[in-house]
């Protein structure tokens, strides 16, 4: 066996290899930060005054990042009443975003070399904001520039299309979520942490249990020119996240919607066959979804639905309905994003593409 393949361990492709790497990824993220008693132990990383009277915290970060940003923002603004904002690297330096010494500024970056992060971190901080950096590389110049870090312990990510880096972007965002919320209110969701943990062991449920549906799944994209993904509040974000997986490995056209937004426009694409992918795990939103997913089932749209409750009646608004196991409804993301990073992998294989290296894309873009 050459080199290579010794390397993906018995998997066809270092994509799949890293899925299924996720949950020790994810309980080697939360190793050393949560004691026995869930209680949080991050001042080593995190000085507290950097968390402290804050006037407001930006994310900054590109792609996958980009979107571990737009949870990380619905943490934040779930646990505290600071004002967040999310902004694309490449765009900051051109904006007039209110940065000051008391702005913390999150930096997301798996290799932490992204040239148009390091220059929006870099214009940042030149404005006085406090720079927390959280990336997957030791060492790497964001690391080195930033005023705290927080690593990632993924290991290292070889396929384009990130997964496990973002699943563990994840992890770190609950962790301090949480933290910024006891630094400042003097307690934090505890059962979110506890859920937290539980998150490794889930995934492997999830993975047992529907590995073989999507891969048989994936041939009804295999021809198919475009997708939708639909998802209301924190399902918003991880439609984001999906459709960015669809499109690197497949080169499939996806497009993702906040759910309610369907009905203001999009609704006109809605034709019999066209690919839907449908989140609807946030308790507060999933009437709404279904309500929406039956009007364009009526109109014929082939729904993939991703649920968690399992009481409620998906029948008339999906094709197919895939239940993740029971969590905190802020860590379902976690889950559904395993599964549309399967789902992406199967139709790449079924479509013939170049999985690992899907074309024009490379792992860190360091030119702006
Ligand atoms: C490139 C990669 C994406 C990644 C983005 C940000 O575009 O192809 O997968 O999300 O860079 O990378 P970073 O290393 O900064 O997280």
């Amino acid at each position: 066996m050459c080199e290579i393949q010794t390397k993906k361990q018995g998997y066809e492709h270092f994509m799949l290899k890293e899925i299924y790497e996720q949950p020790k990824a994810i309980t080697d993220t939360i190793a050393g930060r949560v004691g026995a008693n869930n209680e949080l132990d991050l001042t080593g990383e995190i000085p507290k005054n950097m968390v402290k009277n804050l006037e407001n915290i930006i994310f900054i970060g590109c792609g996958t990042a980009y979107h571990a940003s737009l949870f990380g923002k619905h943490l934040l603004e779930e646990y505290t009443d600071i004002y967040v904002s999310v902004e694309f690297a490449s765009e900051y330096p051109y904006k007039k975003v209110r940065t000051n010494e008391r702005t913390l500024v999150i930096v997301i970056s798996q290799s932490g070399e992204t040239a148009d992060t390091l220059s929006a971190m870099r214009a940042a901080a030149a404005k006085g904001g406090k720079i927390l950096a959280i990336t997957n590389v030791v060492g790497s110049t964001i690391a080195r520039e930033a005023d705290a870090v927080m690593y990632t312990h993924a290991g290292p990510e070889v396929a384009v299309a990130s997964t496990k880096a973002y699943v563990c972007q994840l992890t770190c965002l609950c962790l301090l979520a949480a933290y910024i919320q006891e630094q400042n209110y003097g307690r934090f969701d505890q059962d979110m942490i506890k859920e937290l943990k539980l998150i490794p062991e889930k995934i492997n449920q999830t993975l047992a249990v529907y590995e073989g549906t999507l891969e048989s799944y994936a041939n009804r994209f295999r021809d198919a020119g475009d997708a939708f993904f639909l998802g209301r509040g924190l399902d918003y974000a991880s439609a984001m996240e999906g459709q960015l997986k669809l499109k690197e490995t497949t080169y499939i056209h996806g497009e993702a919607l906040a759910g309610g937004e369907l009905r203001h426009g999009p609704m006109a694409l809605i034709e019999p066959d066209v690919l839907v992918v449908a989140l609807a795990t946030q308790p507060e939103l999933v009437d709404k979804m279904v309500s929406v997913l039956k009007e364009a089932k009526t109109r014929g749209a082939d729904i993939l639905l991703l649920a968690m409750d399992k009481e409620k009646d998906y029948s008339e608004a999906a094709d197919k309905v895939l239940l993740i196991p029971e969590t905190h409804p802020l860590l379902a993301p976690m889950l559904t994003v395993v599964l549309m990073q399967t789902l992406a992998y199967y139709t790449a294989k079924v479509r013939g593409c170049d999985v690992d290296k899907p074309r024009n894309l490379v792992k860190s873009v360091t030119v702006e």
